[in-house]
């Protein structure tokens, strides 16, 4: 093997996220701009394989931090091509951070799964990717719904729904304002935390949960329509029932608000809530523009710009 290359991106979810996680339906964009590489060097055998990522540099077999688990990924890639005993150094580099709902995990493996088959000259189709992708992530996240890893590898919006993924061809042009609160919000926690409120009261978290799913449902048909005003009218209502499942954090509050008041078209927490991103949209640049402006001064820690194309 030669060294070898991987790029993924960072993901954002426009709608869905909880709701998807009871069978309705979520859909999620890859951030073309904002890439995950992964660089793969063959050593010697006897040599002790190294990683430098984000918050770890040091032994691969014994690597921590937020890429901890890029070991696994290496091995599931390297058993896969019939090649167990060859290794690697791994290096990657993020233009974004961890931690804030931008799928940086899944983003991880999948360039450093990418780099490994780089550096055999191996192509493979999307589908066995993304089977590699996931059981890399398997061992980070127990039961990982696959949108992260099918999104942060693709081109196009994927939508999921009752474990069932394709992806969508969006009409009209639109701007995507994503702003970091800084505030680290566990996805894992959300997710129980929604699930006991759930068993508690399985009437009105349902009701939540079905009104969600209307709203994902039907703002993915207004981005397929090029509907624009509608879809920020849906955003706003799914912040509304994401707050009712309490997984808001008043950082995220402010930042909705300030977007909505610069003239975004709608505004949402994205990902698994308790901080993270929040997610505003645009109709035209100079809003979009203004907008980021107004969420930096307003605490935002970093912000990035998409511009959604048809
Ligand atoms: O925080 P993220 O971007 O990984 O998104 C989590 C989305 C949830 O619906 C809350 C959970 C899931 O597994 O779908």
């Amino acid at each position: 093997p030669h060294e070898g290359y991987g790029q993924t991106w960072a993901k954002t979810i426009l709608i869905g996220e909880h709701s998807v996680v009871y069978g309705h339906p979520a859909l999620a964009l890859p951030l073309h701009s904002l890439k995950m590489q992964a660089w793969a060097t063959p050593i010697a055998s006897g040599q002790q394989a190294q990683l430098e990522a984000l918050d770890y540099s040091g032994s691969l077999e014994e690597s921590g931090g937020t890429f901890g688990g890029l070991k696994r990924a290496v091995e599931v890639t390297l058993n896969f091509l019939h090649h167990p005993q060859q290794a690697f150094n791994i290096r990657t580099q993020s233009d974004f951070p961890a931690g804030r709902g931008l799928g940086s995990s899944a983003a991880a493996s999948g360039a450093v799964i990418r780099a490994i088959l780089d550096a055999y000259d191996v192509e493979v189709s999307r589908e066995q990717l993304l089977d590699l992708t996931n059981q890399a992530e398997k061992i980070t996240h127990g039961h990982p719904s696959g949108l992260d890893a099918a999104t942060t590898s693709g081109l196009k919006p994927v939508r999921l729904a009752a474990g069932s993924m394709s992806t969508i061809q969006p009409q009209g042009d639109a701007y995507l304002v994503i702003a970091d609160t800084g505030v680290v919000g566990s996805t894992k926690e959300a997710v129980e935390g929604v699930r006991s409120r759930f068993q508690e009261d399985p009437t009105g978290v349902g009701q939540l949960m079905d009104s969600l799913g209307e709203q994902s449902e039907a703002a993915i048909r207004d981005l397929e329509n090029g509907q624009m005003e509608s879809l920020g009218h849906r955003m706003n209502e799914a912040q509304v029932l994401l707050n009712a499942l309490q997984i808001g954090h008043p950082k995220l509050d402010l930042l909705v608000e300030t977007a909505r008041s610069c003239g975004a078209l709608g505004a949402k927490l994205t990902g698994g809530g308790l901080g993270g991103c929040v997610l505003a949209l645009a109709s035209t640049k100079e809003d979009a523009d203004r907008i980021s402006k107004a969420l930096r001064s307003d605490g935002a820690q970093q912000v990035w710009l998409h511009q959604m194309v048809a």
